[in-house]
């Protein structure tokens, strides 16, 4: 694949400069969404703006859009070349400026064999990634079908990945999305917080002998998951010797860690310090941010619990759509356009916040899973090339599964004083479909996604309250504004493939709003002051008094708290 420069594209363009700005900026001033009228007006509206991804039918018809504004921000997303940057990453260009890297998620989920292959930098990333995915085939299918087996020669019942942010939050999001795939008798475990609480509780009830750690670290160096590795590892030795099952020999506990412990990384030789057999890891590469790796090795414990092949499926919706976005016109692009709708929103009529709600239990970790996506990718004041950013970037995601957000903060959607643009994810078919009395609780489920879309477009004026026999202050109460903006997103069913395409969808979306901004959407150096000052503050926690001399007076009242209060 031949690479496309942007050298021409290092200072990134002023969106605020561009004619599409100033048309956005026009069509602002004078708006007056009014999506009654706006349905009324065109028979057509809800399939004209009705796209195809893949297996998503993605219905963008409620949402603050005209044709004049729709071919604006169109034209916004040519002004500022979201497209050529696109292309730049698909071919391993160096558009993560400020650690000098390739951006190449996409090319995870390449099938094999695609044509022309991908060479960066030297390496042959095609050929390094269908290796890798062989051997995780492999291992996962020896431990699925007993092959591989624990210290005392038992079988494998649990699998504990121990790991934070993009090493955790996909894999459990996923798991949990595709729990009735996990038939194997192996059940997953995921532990990321260094409260020890974490660990403790989800390794209360397992057996040593049939525990499989996976030790999930992009760089293999982030205190928590060292810290709970380190933990796992002494209840690991701490319980196999109690059964007797620990020899004496110098050997023994090594032995214990390289039938219990593989490890996911892209630092090997630290994943050898750790004491794990390198053949006992699987690699992956600096071009993968952490938030977008759980289509990398990142993701076995996923192909142990659920399966290679579902995790082979997983993959092949995130490539088709890596491939809608590469080919398909900015018109019907869903990416862009679900991409540029955030612009619209937050640059011109200032949402801070977006809701993801989706309709589908399994994606209870979805919204969480998106705010390290999201919010670690696109949470920039600065550009590409370190100069300040010409407008608000990254909103806050946030969400709750359906219809529990209902009974939560739908109050505040509906009638408060924000715009909170939302997304509603459902599915036709429910993987657990049960009837209550002869009703399908699967269709009264989804008849709250449709009756909220439809609430939150249209409201209820106050003349349909009072016809109702409402009066006097009850009425404005009980009125809804309407015209509160929601992108549909239906698919057949849950399944892998729909899964990988949903989140490969938002990370579509994330890298258009920050190519529009001109910010780099994939480092993430906002999160490295906290660690370096937790890291000096901690001997303080521990008594020492010169830690404690060098903190601020408020960080030292703190600590004198803890320490006055610390039951020894
Ligand atoms: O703290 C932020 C972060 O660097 C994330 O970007 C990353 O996903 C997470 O920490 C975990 O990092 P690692 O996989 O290297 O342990």
């Amino acid at each position: 694949m031949e690479a496309t420069s942007v050298t021409d594209m290092s200072a990134p363009i002023d969106p605020t400069t561009t004619a599409a700005w100033a048309r956005l900026a026009d069509l602002e001033a004078s708006f007056a969404p009014d999506l009654r009228a706006w349905f009324a007006a065109d028979p057509t509206r809800a399939t004209r703006y009705t796209k195809q991804l893949a297996d998503l039918h993605v219905d963008l018809s409620k949402n603050l859009l005209t044709d004049e504004l729709l071919a604006a921000l169109v034209a916004l997303a040519e002004e500022t070349r979201v497209l050529d940057r696109y292309r730049a990453m698909l071919v391993g260009e160096h558009i993560n400026t400020t650690e000098d890297r390739a951006v190449l998620h996409t090319a995870l989920r390449r099938p094999a064999g695609a044509e022309p292959g991908l060479v960066v930098d030297g390496q042959d990333v095609d050929h390094d990634v269908q290796e890798v995915l062989a051997r995780i085939d492999a291992f996962a299918e020896r431990v699925r079908d007993g092959q591989w087996r624990g210290l005392t020669g038992k079988r494998v019942t649990h699998v504990v990945n121990i790991g934070i942010g993009g090493s955790d939050l996909g894999p459990v999001m996923v798991y949990e999305a595709l729990q009735p795939y996990a038939t194997a008798g192996i059940e997953a475990r995921f532990v990321s917080n260094i409260d020890p609480t974490d660990l403790a509780q989800k390794t209360a009830d397992l057996d040593p002998e049939t525990t499989l750690f996976v030790v999930a670290s992009k760089t293999f160096t982030t205190l928590e998951t060292l810290t709970n590795a380190r933990l796992a590892r002494d209840w690991l030795w701490a319980g196999l010797a109690e059964r007797g099952a620990l020899g004496d020999a110098d050997g023994a506990r090594a032995e214990a860690v390289a039938h219990h412990f593989v490890a996911v990384s892209t630092a090997l030789d630290k994943v050898a310090a750790f004491g794990i057999d390198p053949t006992n890891a699987f690699g992956f590469w600096d071009w993968v941010g952490g938030r977008y790796s759980v289509d990398s090795a990142i993701g076995l414990t996923l192909a142990i619990a659920l399966g290679p092949d579902v995790f082979r499926e997983l993959l092949s919706g995130f490539h088709a759509v890596d491939d809608h976005v590469a080919t398909t016109p900015l018109e019907d692009n869903v990416p862009v356009l679900m991409g540029l709708l955030n612009i619209w929103y937050v640059n011109f009529l200032g949402a801070q916040t977006h809701a993801v709600l989706p309709y589908a239990q399994q994606l209870h970790r979805f919204p969480a899973y998106l705010q390290q996506l999201t919010m670690e990718s696109n949470g920039k004041s600065v550009r590409w090339d370190g100069s300040p950013v010409a407008t608000g970037t990254g909103e806050v995601f946030w969400g709750e599964p359906g219809t529990n957000g209902q009974h939560a903060f739908y109050q505040l959607i509906h009638q408060g004083t924000l715009l909170i643009p939302a997304d509603f994810i459902a599915f036709v078919n429910p993987a657990y479909p049960l009837e209550d009395g002869g009703q399908d609780v699967h269709e009264l489920f989804l008849a709250n996604f449709l009756a909220q879309t439809k609430a939150l477009a249209f409201g209820k004026t106050s003349a349909e309250v009072e016809a109702e026999g409402t009066t006097g202050a009850l009425v404005p109460a009980r009125t809804f504004a309407g015209n509160r903006p929601t992108t549909s997103i239906f698919a057949p069913a849950l399944t892998p493939a729909a899964l990988g395409q949903l989140v490969a969808l938002y990370e579509h979306i994330t890298f258009v709003q920050g190519v529009v901004w001109g910010i780099n959407s994939f480092d993430q150096w906002g999160v490295e002051l906290g660690k370096k000052l937790a890291l000096e503050i901690a001997p303080a926690l521990g008594g020492d008094e010169a830690a404690l001399a060098g903190q601020d007076a408020s960080t030292r009242e703190l600590v004198a708290y803890y320490l006055a209060h610390r039951e020894d």
